[in-house]
């Protein structure tokens, strides 16, 4: 158990992995392990997720959601979309995301708001490259990819949202951040947070990303500002993401 009052969150990410098959896994594990404090989300690709939120068990999320309303947008999946099929729960602003779809700061906030509009909750990820982090440009890098949010999102939008730090380098490389090392950038963010936003900095939940295991998940969980994990590779085995929800306990 960790000292924070704030919730403990703990996501799977599947990325474009998985099938029916591990969903239907997953779901029968976490229920058997019956969990008390933690809230697991599992966050499986868009054609699972109607199957997943059949399961009223647990909290579902999706990976994306579009930046406009419905319409002609041909491949997009609009957030009212995904509130009707039963998700909690949205990622945005994913590094590959930014990446691989070039998607802005702007990008991200819109999102994210278009996300609470629509009764979701966003899972925001920021986080940085590694050559920012050693060009000494760490902070000013994390502000500028999170005021967008904070100010799009407002105090209102931010009750109940979910920020997920993810240092690039550190994500499916098996090289996690140290506790030390996330629990200072969680703080810093709480803090910067806590300019704008009193209201909500204290108890908003900041999770950790980037090589999560069974192994490391209970030391980092354990850091004051750190309240839960956003999990890739670990959350495909039922085993090793319910060990990880389990730490977070
Ligand atoms: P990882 O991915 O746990 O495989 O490092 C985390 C993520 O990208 O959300």
């Amino acid at each position: 158990m960790t000292a924070s009052k704030r919730q403990q969150i703990v996501a799977g990410n599947w990325k474009q992995n998985g099938n029916l098959a591990l969903l239907n896994s997953v779901l029968a594990g976490l229920e058997a392990a019956a969990l008390q404090t933690v809230k697991a989300v599992v966050c499986p690709p868009f054609p699972y997720l109607l199957a997943a939120t059949n399961n009223p068990g647990v909290a579902i999320g999706a990976q994306d959601v579009g930046v406009r309303d419905q319409g002609a947008h041909t491949g997009d999946v609009a957030a009212a979309m995904l509130a009707e099929v039963g998700c909690r729960y949205v990622i945005v602003g994913h590094s590959e995301r930014r990446q691989q779809h070039a998607e802005s700061d702007q990008t991200v906030a819109l999102k994210a708001s278009n996300a609470v509009q629509a009764g979701l909750l966003p899972i925001v990820c920021f986080g940085e490259p590694e050559a920012v982090r050693d060009a000494g440009q760490l902070y000013t890098y994390l502000r500028s990819q999170l005021e967008p949010v904070f100010a799009q999102l407002g105090s209102q939008g931010l009750q109940g949202a979910v920020l997920a730090y993810e240092p690039i380098w550190a994500i499916g490389t098996g090289k996690n951040a140290s506790p030390a090392q996330a629990q200072q950038v969680h703080k810093y963010v709480r803090d910067l947070l806590a300019e704008t936003h009193p209201e909500v900095a204290a108890n908003i939940s900041i999770i950790y990303g980037g090589s999560v295991k069974p192994a490391n998940a209970r030391e980092l969980f354990s850091q004051d500002d750190i309240d839960g994990g956003l999990i890739g590779g670990a959350s495909l085995q039922v085993e090793s993401f319910v060990a990880i929800c389990q730490a977070a306990e």
